[in-house]
Parts: structure tokens; C-alpha cells; sequence
């Protein structure tokens, strides 16, 4: 039995999650940050970013007891015996990963520790570096001349935005890669609220447990790039990408998840990782054609989108078109990495003129489309960006936009063309209200006019 007390260096997203749910647990957390505003945030009962259901675990641990916030590290580090690392590790201009944050981390560790301490590695970091947070912790002992007993363990999270307290508090499996015994046990009491639960635990080496995460975010955002490419296949040939995809996902083997067909992956996770993983594999002297080429297919499928509209609206000098969405999926303000944020500048450069409304991500899309700003009204609702525009495009499907009142949008609209590229609606029901439906890798309202593929096939034929 460990002394039931953990702390959490890094409390941004995966830090602030990850030491509500350990709270939730039976565990004592202490979350430490250097943002001072931040932490007085936290401890005068506020949360700095928004994640559905985070607040209610959040204000019961606090009101309990076991979670305090605070700027001390060397405190912390003295009184746990479990550190979870949980920094960023933002991409480098080459795509890797920036570890500096995570070795900082390490060598306080080694700087301020005076017993035998776990060291877990939350944060997605490339393979190798749990060896290397090792040989920091070690050359600041050495420099203490102090030899303290310590273990580094990989454990790698898997959460989804907008889903993190459900995927922290019931997860797939939980990963712990370590040699050693002492920890592995350790780290089975930190969980054993998952662990008495029947939650499948991986035990297994450090390396393997780092890759299992990039293994699994590239396999998935593979497998949107997948049915992505699919989706300009179908337009070709008139085929319809949901029902593929439908049919698809009904082998087992496939699985219909992460098979919807889109204007491409964003977020903080998918394209990070994917570029980190074939950066660490050409450093090693390996090609990952798959993931290089779901990279490509991702980038090509947010243009797509781009020639999509203009296939349909012809010069988009003065056009004006109305976005519904703008965060990188529905129930976050993050738009890093958003469609969105190819999308807009494209159509600007092209002559556009751009209204856009999104429920939480307006404020950040401000300063990222900046360069812009001119050419972009932000609107206070859904309809307002309607208004007298040739064009409605749908890039995030929040539930809001899912049951509009089709006979409102048919009427502000100057031309009632509706791109909707998370297929959200059904053609038949956007032309009932007298809209044009142009859908992703579905059949739309005129195919020949958005596709010259399609007049290529239907030549063909004839
Ligand atoms: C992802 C992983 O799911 C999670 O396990 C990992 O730890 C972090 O990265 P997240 O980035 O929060 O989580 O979002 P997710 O819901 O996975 O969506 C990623 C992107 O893929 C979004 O832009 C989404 O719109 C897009 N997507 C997802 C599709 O285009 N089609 C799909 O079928 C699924």
C-alpha cells in the first residue's frame, strides 16, 4: 500500500481531469501548476476550461478533501510518493514533440525527492522518453550525490474532449509500462477503483506502453482518412459513403466508429500525434507510408471542402457565406486544429466574405483567424449568420444545428444552398423545404454541378 498520496505536476486538461478522477478514486491529489492565476482559480472553486460533468467531481473532491491546488512543486514532490509528469508537450516546428516541458519536470523531481517515488508519465511523449526522464532524475541525484530508489512508468490516458470524465472514470483498458514490480503494484492501488471493476489492465514494458498511445491515435485518424478519401470516391461514382460506412462497420473486424466521413480531423490529439510518431519513426530510419498518407489525405480533405463550395458558387468574389461551427467538434471551445481554420482562409483568399456562430469557440477563433478579421462577422446565433448569405455551410455538428427550422433557413438565405460536411441532415428533407443539399461522399441535390468527377463517370457510361 502506497501512502495514498499523489501529485499531479501539469495541470492543464489531462492533469486537471486526470487528478479530479483520481480524487474520485480514494486518492489524496495535490494538482500543481506554475500558472499561479490559474491555481488561485482552482482553489476559490472556479475550473479554467470546459469539459461536461468536470465541474460536479471537481466541487465534491474539493469539498472533501482529497484535491488541493498549489504553485509548490518541491512541497508536492516531498510529500507523494506517486508524480504523475502531465505537461505539455506541444509540437516543435519539425512536427516532434517538445519534451522541454517534461524534463523540467523530471529534474525537480530529482532536484527536490528524499524517498522512493513513481514516476508516471501521462503526458503523450515519444518513444524512448521515459528512459530519458530516468537518466535527468538520476544526473540530479548524482549532482545531490543522494541515491534515492525511484521508477518511471508510462501510463498512457486516452480521452476524448467533451467525454474526458466518462473515459477517465471508465476506461477501455488502462496501460502501466514498467519493469518494476514495486510499481506496477503501486500503480494497481492508484486504479484499484478500475481494477476491482474488471477494467482490463495492460502490464508491459515502458517503450511499448509509449507506443500503444501514437499506435492508437494514428490507427484512428487513419481510419477517418480512410473513409475521408472514400467520401470523394462515392461523390465520383454516386455511391453514398454513410451506407458504406454503415455496412462496413457491421464487421466486427471494422467497427463503425471513427468512420464518419468529414471535412477532416482536427483537435489537439490526432494531428499532433500523427506527425510526432512518423517524425520519431524517420529518425529511427523507418517509413509509415499508412500514417504519412492518412497526414496527406487529412490535409487534402480540408481543401476538398474548399472546392466543393467553389464548384457549386463559381467566383467567390463578394460571395457571402454563413459557417455553423468553428471548434475542431461539438462540446469544446478548442479549435486547435479545426477544419474551420483551412476552410475560412481559403474561401477569404478566394473573395468571400464570411458570418460565422459557434456555442463556445468564438473567442478563441478570434485571435486564430486574426489575419482575417476584416473579412468575418461573429454572430450571436445560428440564423443571424443566414442572413441574406449564398450559402450555408455546416463545418461542426453541435446538437444545435442538428434540428434547425428549415423553413427559417430557406427564407434568410439569399440562395438556399446548404453544404452540410458532417452529413447531418438527409437530402430529401433539405429539398422538401426548397434547400440544395450537398452533403460529404453522399449523393447531393445537382452531383454534376459540384463534381466534375461525376459528369467524367456519367460520360462514361453513356
Ligand atoms: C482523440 C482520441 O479520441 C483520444 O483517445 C485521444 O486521447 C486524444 O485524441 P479528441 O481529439 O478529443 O480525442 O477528439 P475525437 O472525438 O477523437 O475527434 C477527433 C477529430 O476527428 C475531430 O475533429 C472529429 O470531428 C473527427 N472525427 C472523429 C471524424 O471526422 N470522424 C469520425 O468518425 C470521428
Amino acid at each position: 500500500m502506497y501512502n495514498n498520496k499523489i501529485s499531479i505536476i501539469g495541470t492543464g486538461y489531462v492533469g486537471l481531469v486526470g487528478g479530479v478522477c483520481l480524487a474520485e478514486f480514494g486518492n489524496n491529489i495535490i494538482n500543481v501548476d506554475i500558472d499561479e492565476d490559474k491555481i488561485a482559480m482552482l482553489n476559490r472553486g472556479e475550473i479554467p476550461i470546459y469539459e461536461p460533468g468536470l465541474k460536479d467531481v471537481y466541487e465534491r473532491n474539493l469539498a472533501d478533501g482529497r484535491i488541493r491546488f498549489t504553485t509548490d512543486i518541491e512541497s508536492a514532490i516531498k510529500e507523494s510518493e506517486v508524480v504523475f509528469i502531465s505537461v505539455g508537450t506541444p509540437p516543435a516546428e519539425d512536427g516532434s514533440a517538445d519534451l522541454q516541458f517534461v524534463l523540467d519536470v523530471a529534474s525537480s523531481i530529482g532536484k527536490y525527492m528524499d524517498d522512493y517515488k513513481v514516476v508516471v508519465d501521462k503526458s503523450t511523449v515519444p518513444i524512448g522518453t521515459g528512459r530519458k526522464v530516468a537518466a535527468v532524475i538520476e544526473e540530479e541525484l548524482a549532482k545531490r550525490g543522494k541515491e534515492y530508489e525511484f521508477d518511471v512508468v508510462s501510463n498512457p490516458e486516452f480521452l476524448r474532449e467533451g467525454k474526458a470524465v466518462q473515459d477517465f472514470t471508465h476506461p477501455d483498458r488502462v496501460v502501466i509500462g514498467t519493469e518494476s514490480e514495486k510499481a506496477r503494484q503501486i500503480l494497481r492501488d492508484v486504479y484499484r477503483a478500475l481494477y476491482i471493476n474488471n477494467t482490463p489492465f495492460v502490464f508491459t514494458n515502458l517503450e511499448t506502453a509509449e507506443m500503444i498511445k501514437y499506435a492508437s491515435n494514428a490507427f484512428l485518424a487513419t481510419k477517418i482518412s480512410f473513409i475521408n478519401e472514400l467520401s470523394a470516391l462515392c461523390e465520383a461514382v454516386n455511391a453514398n459513403v454513410q451506407t458504406v460506412a454503415e455496412a462496413m462497420g457491421m464487421d466486427g473486424r471494422i467497427s463503425s466508429k471513427f468512420l464518419h466521413a468529414g471535412p477532416g480531423y482536427g483537435g489537439s490529439c490526432f494531428p499532433k500525434d500523427t506527425s510526432a510518431i512518423a517524425r520519431i519513426a524517420e529518425g529511427k530510419g523507418v517509413e509509415l507510408k499508412v500514417i504519412s498518407a492518412g497526414i496527406a489525405a487529412n490535409e487534402a480533405q480540408k481543401l476538398r471542402m474548399v472546392d466543393k463550395i467553389e464548384g457549386r458558387l463559381g467566383d467567390l468574389k463578394g460571395k457571402k457565406i454563413g459557417i455553423l461551427g468553428l471548434s475542431f467538434k461539438p462540446e469544446t471551445d478548442d479549435m486547435r486544429e479545426s477544419p474551420a481554420l483551412t476552410i475560412i482562409p481559403e474561401l477569404i483568399k478566394a473573395g468571400a466574405l464570411i458570418s460565422a456562430y459557434d456555442p463556445q469557440g468564438i473567442e478563441e477563433a478570434v485571435w486564430r483567424l486574426k489575419d482575417y478579421e476584416k473579412d468575418i462577422t461573429y454572430c450571436n446565433n445560428e440564423y443571424e449568420v443566414m442572413k441574406k448569405s449564398d450559402a450555408l455551410v455546416l463545418i461542426t455538428e453541435w446538437n444545435q444545428f442538428r434540428r434547425l427550422d428549415l423553413s427559417k433557413v430557406k427564407e434568410l438565405l439569399k440562395q438556399p444552398i446548404f453544404f452540410d460536411l458532417r452529413n447531418v441532415y438527409e437530402k430529401e428533407e433539405l429539398e422538401r423545404y426548397g434547400l440544395e443539399y450537398i452533403g460529404v461522399g453522399v449523393p447531393a441535390s445537382r452531383a454534376g454541378a459540384v463534381n466534375k468527377a461525376f459528369d467524367e463517370v456519367a460520360a462514361d457510361k453513356e
